[in-house]
């Protein structure tokens, strides 16, 4: 079976495909036949710098997968060749918080992850994948749709009538927005992009604000809010937009704080002030993924993919990644 590997700290274009012997499933473990795989931007800067994250190499990279079950190791119940599944993001977070544990089990970085044609997983570390969506729409699920959910449904505990406002049109925010329309909120998102916005709001937007248009993109959140703020904020920027993240937060609302995109500074005196809940999220435990599946399903939800790349040509769709062009996820098919 081949698979992508990280060789050195070389970035995109050192990824190296190789050969390598395919793995059997031990005991409590299932080997997928891996059909598709989607990039996140956490997959982009581990490619690019697996030194600082500590990462040894040959490792393959992503932690997002899906594909169906082509053998069972021993003691393994509730799973057959055939079956359907994702990766899920961390192998051993099945439920409750995270822990020390669960996050020394991450694919594509404690662990190999799943850019390869076949992968040895837990049965805990599989999802069953909801019957509406190809491999490729699966794919996307693991790490930015479960972060999305989490965000809103596990922090924020978001309920239809709340005004949610999202950063960005990349793959967790795009999904915020899909889940946020379709929980009955209305959602808000700020993009660079007046096209990203246009589809933004084909997609549900109630209000899109194009943030480099209109710096001060928090005054306009809350002209749209009565002066009132949002009841939560899916923060995908870290310090260089929190700031403005707080001012357009309602007071007492809560803030999901998921990705470092922009530098800046924080003054903590804007949290206190305002009694903001900011809730630190590491993607999902495995019950919150089936949670999310059955929304998925129920709603008849589609991921929103905005190129497919062919497995030989892994190397360019991290590159799409790195140009930021994408509205949504980048998947490459395997
Ligand atoms: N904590 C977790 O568990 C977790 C899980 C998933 C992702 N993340 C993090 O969340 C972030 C987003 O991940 P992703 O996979 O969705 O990335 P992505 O698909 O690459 O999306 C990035 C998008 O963010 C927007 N953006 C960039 N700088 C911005 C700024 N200053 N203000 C507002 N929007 C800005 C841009 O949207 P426009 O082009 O529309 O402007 C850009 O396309 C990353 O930092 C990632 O590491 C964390």
């Amino acid at each position: 079976m081949r698979a992508w590997q990280i060789v050195s700290p070389n970035g995109i274009d050192a990824l190296e495909l190789s050969e390598q012997r395919s793995p059997e499933p031990g005991p409590g473990k299932v080997k997928v036949r891996i059909r598709a795989s989607s990039i996140n931007y956490r997959d982009l800067g581990t490619v690019r710098d697996p030194v600082s994250r500590k990462l040894p190499y040959p490792r393959i990279p992503n932690s997002d997968g899906a594909g169906e079950i082509i053998a069972v190791g021993s003691g393994v119940t509730g799973l057959s060749k055939g079956a359907r599944v994702a990766s899920t993001f961390f192998q051993r977070w099945t439920d409750g918080q995270c822990s020390a544990e669960a996050m020394a089990s991450a694919l594509g970085g404690a662990l190999d992850g799943v850019l390869a044609e076949e992968a040895v997983l837990g049965a805990d570390g599989v999802v069953p994948i909801p019957d509406h969506l190809s491999f490729e729409e699966a794919a996307t699920l693991p790490c930015a749709a479960l972060t999305a959910w989490n965000a809103l449904v596990e922090a924020a505990r978001v309920k239809a009538g709340d005004t949610v406002l999202l950063l960005g049109t990349g793959g967790v925010s795009i999904f915020a927005l899909q889940f946020a329309k379709h929980m009955g909120a209305r959602p808000i998102i700020i993009s660079s992009s007046d096209a990203k916005l246009e589809r933004a709001k084909a997609l549900g937007a109630a209000h899109t604000i194009n943030y480099r248009k209109t710096p001060d993109w928090d005054r306009a959140v809350l002209d749209l809010t009565n002066g009132v703020g949002v009841d939560a904020t899916v923060e995908v920027g870290g310090a260089g937009t929190l700031p403005k993240s707080i001012a357009a937060t309602r007071v007492a609302g809560t803030i999901s704080l998921i990705g470092v995109l922009a530098g800046g500074q924080i003054d903590p005196a804007q949290f206190m002030r305002k009694s903001i809940k900011m809730q630190g999220i590491y993607v999902g435990s495995r019950r919150m993924f089936l949670d999310m599946n059955r929304a998925i399903a129920v709603g008849g939800l589609k991921p929103v993919i905005d190129q497919t790349f062919a497995f030989e040509k892994a190397r360019d769709a991290f590159h799409t990644m790195e140009a930021a062009g994408h509205f949504g996820k980048i998947v490459i098919r395997v």
